[in-house]
């Protein structure tokens, strides 16, 4: 008896248990496009948020097939655009929440000797003003939920004990940035009041537009860099929180 009691309440906790939430940034292509697919097929409830997601066919396809992905606009630069989807999306917890859109800004344009200066901003802007702002608009939604973790995608190209190579000042700068912005964030009694856990993860050399036109033999393919990335995010802990990881679960010097 006691067992049909202990089955059934299991079986009722089971049917009524909420799925856990994501949201990422940048889903319309490329690594956050995987990540989209990824959760929605794990069962969780995706909010995939893109620029212009009314242009973006793959992700209105996947979203079509999938019931458990919401499309969301948001471009990371327009800060009252942040702000609006938060609002909307007051009392909704967030388990994850990914900060995943980057540009690199182009290689040509950051060549030494010939710089174009006016890409700065543009690389800045949404690669660490963008998961900042998109951070602090969304820190309550993910403080309401039970994971509490805000995963920031960076690059091993942001670390200053490792530089090979000169190109992408603008790009690695702003990677470094971000290290230590969400460091930063890491360590702010807002979030560790709310046991919020920061994550910095590199997401390997992956095929995708971002690095068209770069040798493929180094690379690996989204799916693999995206299954790593989902293990390690599922590993992160508040022990792991502020400090730099490969997705391949290496500790990284800054
Ligand atoms: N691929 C790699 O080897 C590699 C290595 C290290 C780190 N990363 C990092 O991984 C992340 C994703 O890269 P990826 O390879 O998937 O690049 P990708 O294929 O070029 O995709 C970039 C994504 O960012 C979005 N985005 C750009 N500006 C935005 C803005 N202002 N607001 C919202 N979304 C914006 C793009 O949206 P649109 O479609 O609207 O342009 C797109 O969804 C980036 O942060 C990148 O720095 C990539």
């Amino acid at each position: 008896m006691l067992r049909t009691v202990t089955l059934f309440t299991a079986i009722l906790f089971w049917s009524t248990a909420e799925a856990a939430t994501v949201m990422i940034t940048g889903a319309s292509r490329g690594i956050g496009l995987e990540f989209t697919k990824r959760y929605a097929e794990q069962g969780w409830d995706v909010i995939a948020t893109a620029r212009s997601p009314e242009d973006d066919e793959k992700l209105q396809a996947l979203a079509a097939d999938n019931s458990n992905i919401r499309i969301e606009t948001l471009d990371v630069t327009d800060h009252t655009g942040v702000d609006a989807l938060a609002d909307k999306l007051s009392g909704t917890a967030i388990d994850v929440l990914i900060n995943n859109a980057g540009i690199s800004g182009g290689r040509n344009t950051q060549e030494f000797g010939n710089i174009d200066f006016s890409v700065f901003n543009d690389v800045m802007n949404i690669n660490v003003l963008g998961p900042l702002k998109v951070t602090e608009a969304f820190l309550e939604h993910v403080g309401a939920s039970d994971q509490k973790k805000i995963i920031n995608i960076s690059s091993s190209e942001g670390r200053l004990s490792l530089v090979r190579g000169a190109r992408q000042p603008f790009y690695r700068a702003s990677k470094s940035a971000l290290n230590m912005v969400m460091k930063n964030v890491s360590i702010h009694p807002l979030v560790q009041e709310q046991g919020i856990i920061i994550g910095i993860l590199t997401p390997g050399f992956v095929d995708t537009d971002f690095t068209a036109g770069l040798p493929k033999q180094m690379m690996i393919d989204v799916e693999t860099s995206v299954s790593r990335s989902m293990a390690m995010i599922e590993k992160y802990d508040l022990e792991m929180s502020g400090k730099y990881f490969a997705n391949t679960g290496e500790e990284m010097t800054w």
